[in-house]
């Protein structure tokens, strides 16, 4: 299959986008089918991917009648940090994948629409380059490095540059492409590196002795565990986030281990194959680190109508990976902005008819089971 993208992206946006979602049903004019199939993709048989979306389809909204919501409006405060809105770009590596500016456009989207920017560790521009030009919500994504130096230089450089807060992931120890990326063949391209990282001695694979599990002795060998994250939270002035947390035990540890917050999240599908939906598992984190401690959501969110979702069930804001990966495809830090736009404006639509004029009153009395013969997944409107 070939590498190279069918289309550059536009310098504008293109007619007959209605909706955030059109920019993944567009993606395919814009991303190689080699590339896309990586992007798209979770891992093993997809599974926890389709269950990201199956989710939100599993509610309904009810709506609600003869409400005053003419002082509406959708401003939060997250980490200390006043938001316009719940929507956050959530950390996707090597956006050059994409567009040749990669992360820096989705920098500028950020900042022109008042959202949170969370830069991955393995982002393909240099994450001072991308602080300059995101909005004040600007967080980084740390990846444990196999050598404490390297990470404790990383988080020094993400204090240095002004990120306010550390997220570090936690459900990616191993990753395995689908195995329907694996037959399209993606292969990541010379020139699309994680540049943040080309200055640390990478690991050498680890030789295994007999009788040693390539998985157990081998990959697992470097995964961060508990005294990784104690340390992280000594060496670092930032608030530490942790991202990828589905089981209650966990965020209850967590929480009381000093961790600042939560992304509710199985990495889009590309950890755990098999794992809940991250919106399946929010209501049972929310009640283990109960109201008022800060909890962000991704996977599967694709419309303003997802995003409520989220927020009725524990959410306080959520992230968007592969919409906005398509939105840059297709145009650049003009689409990110144009797709956060079109998502706000359908999230304000959603809590306008359901009654809602704040944040403050989404709650689970939202949203009913979807009864039999209500609608399903929310087909693209393009
Ligand atoms: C990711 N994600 C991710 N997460 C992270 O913590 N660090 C990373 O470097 C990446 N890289 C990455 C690359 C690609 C191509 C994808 C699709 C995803 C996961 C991401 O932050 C987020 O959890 C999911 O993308 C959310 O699901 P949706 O919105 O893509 O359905």
């Amino acid at each position: 299959m070939r590498d190279t993208a069918p289309q550059p992206p536009l310098d504008h946006i293109p007619p007959g986008i209605r909706c955030a979602q059109d920019y993944e049903a567009l993606a395919p004019r814009f991303i190689a089918a080699p590339r896309l199939a990586y992007i798209a993709g979770g891992s093993g048989d997809d599974a926890t991917v389709a269950a990201n979306r199956r989710a939100f389809a599993a509610w309904s909204v009810w709506p609600r009648l003869l409400r005053d919501v003419r002082q509406g409006h959708t401003r939060l405060a997250l980490g200390g940090q006043a938001l316009a809105h719940p929507l956050l770009l959530a950390p996707v590596a090597y956006q050059q994948l994409v567009h040749p500016a990669g992360e820096l456009e989705s920098a500028r989207a950020a900042q022109a629409l008042g959202a949170g920017l969370v830069l991955s560790t393995l982002a393909s521009r240099r994450l001072e380059d991308v602080a300059a030009l995101a909005g004040p919500l600007r967080w980084f994504q740390l990846y444990f490095q196999p050598v404490r130096a390297a990470t404790l230089d990383l988080v020094q450089r993400a204090e240095a540059a002004g990120y306010g807060a550390i997220v570090v992931t936690l459900d990616a120890s191993i990753q395995v492409a689908s195995r329907a990326a694996q037959a399209a063949g993606f292969q990541m391209p010379a020139d699309c590196r994680s540049v943040n990282l080309a200055a640390y001695a990478q690991a050498s694979a680890r030789a295994l002795a007999e009788g040693d599990s390539r998985v157990f002795q081998g990959l697992m060998a470097d995964a961060p565990r508990l005294d990784d994250l104690d340390w992280l939270l000594g060496a670092t002035r930032l608030p530490v986030w942790v991202k990828g947390v589905l089981h209650p035990d966990d965020a209850r540890m967590l929480r009381a281990r000093g961790v600042h917050g939560l992304v509710v999240s199985n990495h889009g599908g590309r950890g755990l194959d098999g794992a809940p939906a991250s919106l399946a598992a929010l209501p049972a984190v929310r009640a283990a680190v109960g109201p008022g401690y800060p909890l962000l959501l991704d996977g599967g969110v694709r419309s303003g109508g997802d995003a409520f979702k989220a927020l009725a069930l524990g959410a306080d804001a959520v992230l968007l990976g592969r919409l906005q990966v398509y939105a840059l495809a297709v145009a650049g830090a003009l689409g990110v902005a144009h797709m956060l736009k079109l998502l706000r404006e359908e999230l304000e639509a959603t809590m306008a008819l359901a009654g809602c004029a704040t944040l403050a009153d989404i709650g689970p009395g939202c949203l009913s089971p979807a009864l039999p013969g209500a609608p399903g997944e929310s087909a693209p409107c393009c």
